[in-house]
């Protein structure tokens, strides 16, 4: 196991899991047969760790069993033994500030496409790692840049094919941008990791949680709790390239960087070039809830 010490001297180490057992980190107990490894035939969920306790896992688990339901792999783990296995994972781990992976694959067997469901065991990978760059940078803003989306029709559930995305992160970050924000057609979807919202005139705009968007928790946090509390509108609606371009503002949401203000997009300033009220306010809002915690 990877020691080491967090801000305040405590004593933390990653932990790995596998099947049932704590392995060493890069242990190598993955069947090259494994689907997850030849097809990526797998779901995931990355769930943030924050002062000892994990952030809406709740809504991390009703995503994840989604996934799960979509894709047909049988749930082998109830709720509250999964999310007691996420707890056992943070006190044995002492990382209080961090983030928990999971992946669930459909199984073993020797490849062929089409799978029969009752011959497999699902395979079950999970890792609590801390977060040890400093988060809080990201509220100065970052630069994106637009890139098509080229992804299929059923993004909103949380697969392990990422291929589009890793392909449009890339770009984004040999251009020296923090990530892209994607376009099907003509129309704004979200971010090459994130969801994205556009302001105007004070107001916020996303993308309908449709099949063309991952429904982000945080995304879902800022539309049901932080934007009502500090009073400002979201309406969840197609917006396109030209209204990204003319946007006050722009931010990205995930689960790591929390609200993410876009400042630079295109090699254009957003707005004044600095980080707007509307998305201070609204990283502020997800700070709070952010240390207050949630189920
Ligand atoms: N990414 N859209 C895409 C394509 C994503 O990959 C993510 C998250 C989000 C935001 O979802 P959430 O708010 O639930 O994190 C939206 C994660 C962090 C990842 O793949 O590592």
């Amino acid at each position: 196991c990877i020691r080491d010490r967090d801000m305040r001297g405590v004593l933390m180490k990653e932990l790995t899991y596998f099947n049932g057992e704590f392995v060493e980190p890069g242990a190598k107990c993955v069947s090259l047969d494994d689907r997850g490894y030849c097809f990526g035939d797998g779901v995931y969920e990355v769930t943030r760790v924050f002062d000892g306790r994990c952030f809406a896992f709740s809504y991390h688990q009703d995503r994840l069993y989604r996934s799960m339901r979509f894709m047909d792999i049988p749930v082998k783990m109830r709720p509250e033994d999964l999310q007691e296995l996420h707890e056992i994972m943070i006190e044995q781990s002492g990382i209080t500030d961090g983030y928990i992976y999971l992946q669930i694959t459909r199984g073993v067997e020797p490849r062929h496409h089409a799978y029969d469901r009752s011959k497999l065991e699902p395979t079950m990978y999970m890792y609590i790692r801390p977060i040890k760059e400093d988060l809080s940078k990201l509220g100065e803003g970052v630069k994106a840049i637009s890139l098509p989306d080229e992804r299929w029709l059923n993004v909103d559930i949380k697969t392990l094919n990422l291929i589009p995305n890793i392909l449009a992160q890339t770009k984004a970050e040999k251009k020296f941008a923090y990530s892209a924000v994607l376009f099907r057609d003509d129309i704004c979807t979200e971010g090459a990791t994130s969801n994205v919202f556009a302001v105007k005139d004070g107001i916020c705009y996303t993308h309908p949680a449709n099949n063309l968007i991952l429904k982000g928790i945080t995304r879902q946090l800022v539309v049901t709790r932080v934007a009502p509390t500090a009073g400002v509108s979201v309406i969840e609606k197609e917006f396109d390239r030209e209204f990204v371009e003319n946007a006050d503002e722009l931010f990205f949401t995930d689960t790591i960087g929390g609200i993410i203000p876009i400042t630079t997009y295109d090699r254009k300033p957003v707005g004044n070039g600095e980080v707007g009220p509307v998305a201070a306010k609204l990283r502020a809002g997800y700070e709070k809830l952010l240390a207050e915690g949630l189920a």
